[in-house]
């Protein structure tokens, strides 16, 4: 194994902006988008579940698994030897991705796995009883179960902030809740459910002054607008390959390198040892040392070719379009008659993902469950149900809510088609 990737340089980001992006024309690198749902043209609204993947995507997978198929960092032949430059390669990749130092880079299985990471190999070691991990009322469960849990472990105490009406993070409550017993702020980048995007810059200063350290769970914020790990200045940044043009299977943990040096491996086994005796073992360097078994190659070089797309596309661009589409759709919601829209109503303190409750005309709601097979016969895709944010749910005092999300290559045509499809399935549930 080379750890020259250790001392490299970063490359200067190269941002495309200005132009607009040609939607029409990049739906064109998706297959999946010219399908039909029930003999009708699919219209996918469910990116933050999921996103669809170009073709450079699949075929780079394809082509790993046609031509160098080996097990990275463990052959002395040439295919493991270009398998391993390939995974290198996507590490590399997304380092210059988000401005982040490729020894910050450890690739996991899922976001998920990123955060339990932090909580099992940092938090449990760092963090002591009677003091506080603050997280927030709109985090997904995967970036709130892992720290009720470390909290259990270590006695420490779980602390939110809370969420106002708009959907906001109410930073009011900010000074109380960080004190110098703050050892951890976990939040997230970008709401799964409302969009809402928290004042990142404000939390990391407030956490930096009393010494915490910061976790952003980035699933919803790094596929939909650029990120500077580096700049930002947190410490961990939770990343999902899957919600940003890459495959299912893997995810990333960026951490400051120097953090991971002190942290204990969180599995182990083959590939992160640097000695093994019967008496006992030691680890080799970060990233390496939490990368233990063999690792998701195909879909590591999956998500190298899917960061090449986003840096091809622009990442301001991303967003831009993003900020168009949320200006069209609120104005289109805002026409549409009992109907409940959750988040705010301010297009850039929010992104593309809109939650919302269609009302039954007698003073209740049409079951998102419901809405959500009416809306699939006329071949859109949305998300029902809890979102895996039950405690967001509980704030905004319903058990579901219907969830459009949207990416690069959704159009405002389509958020057209999915306001007729409300109006659709309230006058077929309500009659009105
Ligand atoms: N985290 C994904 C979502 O919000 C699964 O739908």
């Amino acid at each position: 194994m080379t750890t020259d990737a250790t001392i490299q340089t970063l490359p200067e980001r190269q941002e495309s902006t200005g132009e607009p992006l040609d939607v029409l024309k990049l739906r064109k690198d998706f297959p999946i988008l010219s399908r039909k749902v029930k003999g009708k043209r699919l219209i996918y609204l469910d990116s933050a579940a999921t996103s669809q993947k170009p073709a450079s995507v699949v075929e780079k997978m394809d082509d790993y698994y046609r031509r160098y198929n080996a097990n990275p960092h463990r052959g002395i032949h040439t295919l493991s030897e270009e398998a391993t430059a390939e995974y290198e390669g996507a590490r590399e990749k997304l380092a210059r991705f988000l401005n982040a130092h490729s020894s910050g880079v450890v690739f996991t299985k899922n976001c998920t796995e990123a955060i339990n990471l932090v909580a099992y190999a940092w938090a449990r070691k760092n963090i002591r009883p009677g003091e506080e991990i603050l997280c927030t009322v709109l985090e997904h469960h995967s970036n709130l179960v892992p720290w009720q849990l470390a909290a259990e472990d270590t006695g420490a105490k779980l602390r939110y902030i809370p969420v106002t009406n708009e959907g906001d993070l109410d930073l009011a409550y900010l000074a109380e809740l960080v004190t110098p017993k703050t050892r951890l702020v976990a939040v997230s980048g970008a709401s799964n459910v409302l969009g809402t995007l928290p004042d990142l810059r404000l939390l990391i200063a407030a956490a930096r002054a009393v010494g915490a350290k910061v976790l952003i769970d980035g699933a919803q914020l790094v596929p939909h607008s650029p990120v500077d790990f580096q700049a930002l200045g947190a410490d961990f940044l939770a990343v999902a390959g899957h919600k940003m043009l890459g495959p299912t299977g893997i995810g990333a943990l960026i951490a400051r390198p120097e953090l991971l040096e002190e942290m204990d491996p969180f599995l182990s086994g083959g590939g992160m040892i640097l000695d093994v005796t019967l008496e006992g073992s030691k680890w080799i360097e970060p990233p390496w040392k939490f990368e233990a078994g063999t690792p998701p190659v195909a879909e590591a070089v999956g998500l190298g070719a899917a960061v090449e797309y986003l840096e091809k596309i622009g990442m301001e661009r991303v967003r831009q379009h993003e900020l168009e589409l949320t200006r069209y759709a609120l104005e289109r919601f805002s026409r549409i008659e009992d109907f409940q829209l959750y988040g705010s109503l301010h297009p850039e303190r929010r992104g593309a993902t809109f939650s919302f409750n269609i009302g039954d005309g007698r003073g209740g709601i049409i079951h998102p469950h419901d809405v959500g097979t009416f809306f699939d016969n006329e071949g859109i895709a949305i998300r029902a149900g809890h979102h895996c944010a039950k405690t967001l749910m509980k704030r905004f005092a319903v058990v579901s809510m219907c969830r459009a999300s949207c990416y690069l290559y959704n159009t405002p045509e389509e958020i057209d088609r999915l306001v007729e499809a409300i109006e659709g399935v309230r006058k077929f549930f309500s009659g009105v």
